[in-house]
């Protein structure tokens, strides 16, 4: 009668040590797979700056198309626009996309990614800085021109996009770098 008391006890224990491991394996692949979905979903430019960026660039497309200096002078701004956000959604706003997460301290190695981007940035920021006096030179021939051929939707748009770049040198582009430096901290 003793032996198999001591055999289910054995039993029991190699079971409940195989779920064990096998609950501590399964935890270890959901962590990791945590990790990789959070860099896959978050480790890009936040989805309201991009929609912002595809707007300007919408109604600047538009705007080119009218006839006149006001035209003439939406393609200026668009020559001197789309390069500079093209660097943008390349490496000074994806740094963004982790805020969230940061936010709630998480960390994953991935994100080691967003230290390159924000130090490139960091040694950009001079010629993005530069890019965007450019652009707000051609958008105050743009509003100049839309008073005068009378396009009140142009002139907003002329405003709305200097706004934008204000924001990015006083809270984007700091708050990216910012990111870099916390994750060289922290990784
Ligand atoms: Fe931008
Ligand atoms: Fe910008």
């Amino acid at each position: 009668m003793k032996y198999p008391v001591i055999i289910s006890a054995v039993v029991l224990a190699a079971s409940l040590s195989v779920q064990a491991q096998h609950q501590k394996d399964s935890t270890h692949r959901q962590t990791e797979k945590h990790a990789s979905q959070t860099t896959a979903a978050n480790f890009k430019v936040p989805v309201s700056m991009k929609k912002e960026h595809e707007e300007l660039h919408r109604n600047l497309e538009k705007y080119t198309k009218l006839p006149g200096k006001t035209g003439a002078a939406a393609k200026a701004v668009a020559k001197v626009l789309h390069p500079h956000f093209v660097k943008e959604e390349k490496y000074a706003l994806p740094p963004l996309g982790l805020l969230p997460d940061l936010a709630k301290g998480k960390t994953t190695t991935q994100m080691k990614e967003a230290i390159a981007m924000s130090d490139k940035l960091k040694k950009e920021l001079q010629q993005m800085l530069k890019e965007h006096q450019q652009i707000v030179a051609s958008l105050e021939a743009l509003n100049k021109a839309a008073k005068e051929e009378k396009h009140p939707e142009v002139v907003r748009f002329t405003e709305a996009l200097k706004l934008h770049a204000q924001t990015e040198e006083e809270v984007f582009y700091p708050t990216a770098i910012l990111i870099g430096e916390y994750l060289k901290m922290k990784l």
